[in-house]
C-alpha cells in the first residue's frame, strides 16, 4: 500500500510552525495536494517557482488549479538583477553549452527564489518519488533539508507510476495539458520535452544530460529523519 493521506496527516501533526506546499504543475503535485486537501489545507501556503520560462499552457493550467481547490498559488520570482547577468551570460540557449550554464540558469531562475519562498518556515512539502529517477532512490517520506535547515515531506516517496496513474484517475484530478501530448514530467520549455512510449518519465527533462545530473538544486540527496509513522 502506498503512503496514505491518514499516515500523512500523522507525519505533519509532529510539526509547529509554517507549512508550504512546493507546486510545480506535475500529477504528482495535483496528488500531494488533493491529499492535503482532504487533511484540510488551514494555514497551508501553496507556491511555485515562476522561472519566467514555463510553457505558455501552464498559465491557463494555474487557473484551472487555483479554481480547483479555491486557493491562490503564490508565485517567486527570480531577483531581477541576477536575472539580468545570466541573461546576458547565456543568451537564449548557453544552458545547452555546458552543465554549469545549465546549473547556473537553475540556481538563479529556482534555487534561489525557493530559499525565498521557504523563509519563515518549519517544513516544506514536494511531489519527489523515488520511482521517478536515479537520482531519487532512497528518500524518505520525512528528511531533514540541510540547505534550508528544516524538515522536507515526501507523501508519495513510495508511490508507483501505477500508483499516480490511479490516484489522479481515481479522483477526478485535471492534469497539466502537455501530459495529453505525451509528457511524463512538466518542467521549464527549453528542458522539457514529451517523451516515446517505453521512455523513462524522466527522459523528456535535461535530455542531453548525464541522467546522474538530472536535478536543478531544488532537491539535495536526502538524509532519512525518523521511521515513517505506523511502519517501524
Ligand atoms: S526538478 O528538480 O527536476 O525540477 P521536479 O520537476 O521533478 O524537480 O519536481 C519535483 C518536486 O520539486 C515537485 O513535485 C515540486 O514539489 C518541486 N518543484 C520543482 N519545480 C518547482 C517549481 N518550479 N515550483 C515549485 N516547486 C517545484
Ligand atoms: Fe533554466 Fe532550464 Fe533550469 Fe528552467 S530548467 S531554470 S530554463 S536551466
Amino acid at each position: 500500500m502506498p503512503f496514505s493521506a491518514e499516515e500523512l496527516g500523522e507525519v505533519l501533526g509532529d510539526i509547529r510552525g509554517k507549512i508550504a506546499l512546493a507546486f510545480s504543475y506535475q500529477a504528482e503535485d495535483m496528488a500531494v495536494l488533493d491529499l492535503l486537501a482532504g487533511l484540510g489545507l488551514r494555514g497551508l501556503e501553496v507556491f511555485t517557482l515562476d522561472t519566467g520560462k514555463s510553457f505558455p499552457e501552464t498559465e491557463s493550467y494555474h487557473e484551472e488549479v487555483e479554481r480547483f481547490f479555491h486557493i491562490a498559488i503564490e508565485r517567486y520570482r527570480p531577483d531581477s538583477g541576477a536575472l539580468e547577468v545570466l541573461e546576458e551570460k547565456l543568451g537564449e540557449w548557453g544552458i545547452r553549452e555546458s552543465l554549469e550554464n545549465r546549473r547556473f540558469c537553475c540556481r538563479v531562475r529556482k534555487v534561489e527564489p525557493l530559499g525565498r519562498a521557504l523563509a519563515g518556515k518549519s517544513a516544506w512539502i514536494t511531489g519527489l518519488r523515488a520511482a521517478q529517477s536515479v537520482t531519487r532512490t532512497g528518500i524518505g517520506v520525512r528528511e531533514y533539508d540541510d540547505d534550508h535547515e528544516m524538515i522536507k515531506i515526501n507523501p508519495l516517496f513510495d508511490w508507483s507510476d501505477e500508483d499516480l496513474a490511479d490516484y489522479i484517475r481515481g479522483r477526478g484530478l485535471p492534469l497539466h495539458p502537455l501530459y495529453e501530448q505525451g509528457f511524463r514530467s512538466i518542467g521549464c520549455a527549453p528542458c522539457t520535452r514529451a517523451v516515446r512510449p517505453g521512455e523513462d518519465i524522466r527522459a523528456g527533462r535535461w535530455w542531453w544530460e548525464n541522467p546522474d545530473h538530472k536535478e536543478c538544486g531544488l532537491h539535495s540527496r536526502p538524509k532519512a529523519q525518523g521511521p515513517v509513522p505506523g511502519r517501524e
